[in-house]
């Protein structure tokens, strides 16, 4: 949550970290805020709303330098406000900072402070670590920040400006990610590389607990012991216009027609025609480690973690694994059973998503493998995981996943078919049979694109529906829960997914006819149950939009409404199944006139708790 970026060089700072702020505002939107110094003091400049309440604000407005940070803030502590926006100064505005993280002990730390004289004008529990600097600096920015880091539990990623040492940028972080970016006569900091990959592809990934001294010509990271660390430099090989619009009105939607390319990335280099295995990059699952491991969780949060419940079923039905799939959030704090024989998998877009983080340290610790799946080359969760499996979906950069979940759904494919074939679960006969279904995913996926329009048209007629139920059975049931929640972050519906068998059992008494239905129908040996549950929904008034397979038309005798998807073995049915929701959730936002790519109260990088 909350995006920070800084930069030190010679051209005028504030371009610089109003752009990159722009690349960052997906990390949260409450409030944005810069701090320059303009050769007298540090120019602080913030404001409640978003980047282009901050940009009208400046209007007219001369800052200039050289040096600057600047925040763009996801609320936690304080509401949206134009005090609790960042960056927050001392008292004499001699020392300003931005913070994405969150300090747990702000409130110990704050009384302290409060009784030695200092005044806060924040509610936030950023406004501590300002006044916490302040109170150990002699003169020596390093050493007051590694003490405050020595004070702070919590996470931090920190950009922090002395008026006194204006040829110097300070960072650090605990917790929250932080890229450096490295120029020529010019360095930056960020809290994602989108924010300075115009400027340069070479940058340093900081770990934990390190502090970081740029200057215009120098970059020095050092641990808390002050000893200088070599780190090597990260070539960014993807693409700026990865993570611009190109054309399309939202990065929303942009994505979405990005799947075909992504899934044929993800899927094809660990699929090579010429050997009858999946290649898994250099991923150890032999047979031989398949057999040590007696129990699986997968974890996630958000899409991921609904992703992950198709890798559950995925793995128990057809590798024959015991799998148990699991929220982050709930699963670090029950104590779960961990040891040397478990497999953790977890899946997460940034990579740096703080329950995951949590729960894979959690696993870690009790000497159990893990394996992230991730989307962003170098993210915490890529660099702490034994094994990382990437999904090659590019930047997503819309608050909303979708794009990311269908590379986890083609990861999950790869691993189930490989766990199984080597674990004798499946012929190499089914493994080729399984394989070419495979290689014809992204066709596929791109069929259901040209129902845009189709979609579109739909989700217009439907605007007015209220208590979007979006339901299914077995993998059909999986793939509505991700149908509902792009539901609720992009269109502000309520919707709520369920097992299509259970709806009688309470939700049916909320049908209406303003109720809306969306039921998933691409597995066969369960297609006659569901048709029935819709039915009772029919017979209650409500409307029914079916999303099935070609040759189901059985279902338009009770569908308001059908999309039908390309046929597919019922294994790789959900990554299409799911797109129809996908185009039906952003098309339903739009039309409502919302704000797609940022929706409200949410952020797309979850570094809190
Ligand atoms: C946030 C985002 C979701 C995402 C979830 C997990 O809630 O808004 O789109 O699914 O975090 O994020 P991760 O980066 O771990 O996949």
């Amino acid at each position: 949550m909350c995006g920070i970026v800084g930069y030190i060089g010679e051209k005028q700072a504030l371009k610089i970290l109003i752009d990159g702020l722009k690349k960052l505002e997906y990390r949260g939107y409450d409030s944005a805020g810069v701090a320059v110094y303009n050769g007298a003091g540090i120019d602080i400049k913030k404001t409640k709303g978003r980047l282009k309440d901050l940009e009208e604000k400046l209007e007219g407005q001369e800052v200039l330098g050289t040096i600057g940070i600047g925040h763009t803030r996801w609320a936690t502590h304080g509401a949206p406000s134009d005090q609790n926006a960042h960056p927050h100064p001392n008292s004499n505005q001699t020392i300003t900072i931005v913070h994405n993280g969150i300090i747990e002990n702000y409130l110990e730390i704050k009384e302290e402070l409060i009784n030695k004289g200092y005044k806060f004008s924040s509610e936030t529990d950023t406004e501590v670590i300002v006044h916490l600097i302040d109170s150990y600096y002699n003169n020596d920015p390093v050493d007051a920040v590694i003490k405050a880091m020595d004070k702070l539990e919590g996470s931090y990623a920190l950009g922090v400006l002395f008026k006194d040492h204006p040829d110097q940028l300070i960072a650090a972080r605990k917790d929250s990610p932080l890229v450096v970016g490295l120029g020529k006569g010019e360095n930056f900091i960020a809290s994602d590389i989108p924010a300075i990959l115009q400027y340069t592809r070479d940058v340093y990934l900081l770990e934990d607990e390190e502090i970081v001294i740029l200057t215009k010509d120098d970059v020095k990271i050092l641990n808390k012991e002050k000893e200088e660390i070599n780190r090597e430099i990260f070539k960014v090989t993807w693409d700026v216009a990865a993570a611009e619009k190109g054309g399309y009105e939202h990065f929303m939607i942009k994505e979405i027609f990005e799947q075909p390319k992504v899934v044929k990335d993800t899927l094809m280099p660990r699929l090579p025609e010429n050997q009858n295995k999946v290649v898994l990059d250099n991923i150890k699952l032999s047979k031989k480690e398949l057999e040590n491991i007696n129990k699986i969780y997968i974890i996630g949060c958000g899409t991921a973690y609904y992703a992950g419940l198709i890798g559950k079923y995925l793995l128990e039905r057809i590798a024959r694994i015991p799998v148990v799939a699991e929220v982050a959030s709930e699963f670090r704090y029950r104590d779960p059973v961990l040891d040397d024989k478990t497999l953790m998998i977890v899946l997460s877009q940034s990579g740096e998503t703080a329950d995951t983080l949590a729960a894979l340290r959690l696993a870690k610790k009790a000497g159990s493998r893990v394996l992230g799946i991730v989307n962003v080359v170098g993210s915490s969760i890529a660099r702490e995981a034994d094994d990382v499996l990437y999904t090659w979906a590019g930047p997503e950069i819309a608050v909303a996943s979708t794009k990311a979940y269908s590379a986890q759904l083609a990861c999950m494919y790869l691993l189930t078919t490989h766990i199984a074939l080597e674990m004798g679960k499946i012929t190499e006969d089914r493994f080729k049979e399984l394989r070419e279904e495979l290689y014809k995913l992204p066709e596929k996926v791109d069929v259901v694109l040209k129902q845009s329009e189709k979609i579109k048209k739909l989700a217009e007629d439907y605007i007015n529906s209220k208590n979007v139920f979006c339901v299914g059975r077995g993998l059909d049931y999986m793939v509505s829960m991700e149908g509902s929640l792009k539901l609720k972050e992009v269109a502000y519906v309520h919707s709520e997914p369920y097992a299509a068998g259970e709806l009688k059992h309470g939700p049916i008494a909320l049908i209406e006819d303003v109720s809306l239905v969306i039921g998933i129908l691409t597995q066969e040996s369960l297609y006659e149950k569901t048709i029935s549950n819709l039915k009772e929904i029919k017979a209650r008034g409500g409307k029914v939009l079916a999303i099935t397979l070609e040759g189901n038309t059985e279902i338009e005798k009770t569908a308001d409404e059908v999309i039908y998807i390309p046929e597919t073995p019922w294994i790789f049915t959900s990554l299409l199944a799911n797109i129809p929701q996908q185009l039906f959730a952003y098309y339903m936002a739009t039309a409502l006139g919302h704000d797609v790519d940022k929706p409200r109260n949410l952020a797309k990088s979850v570094t809190v708790e």
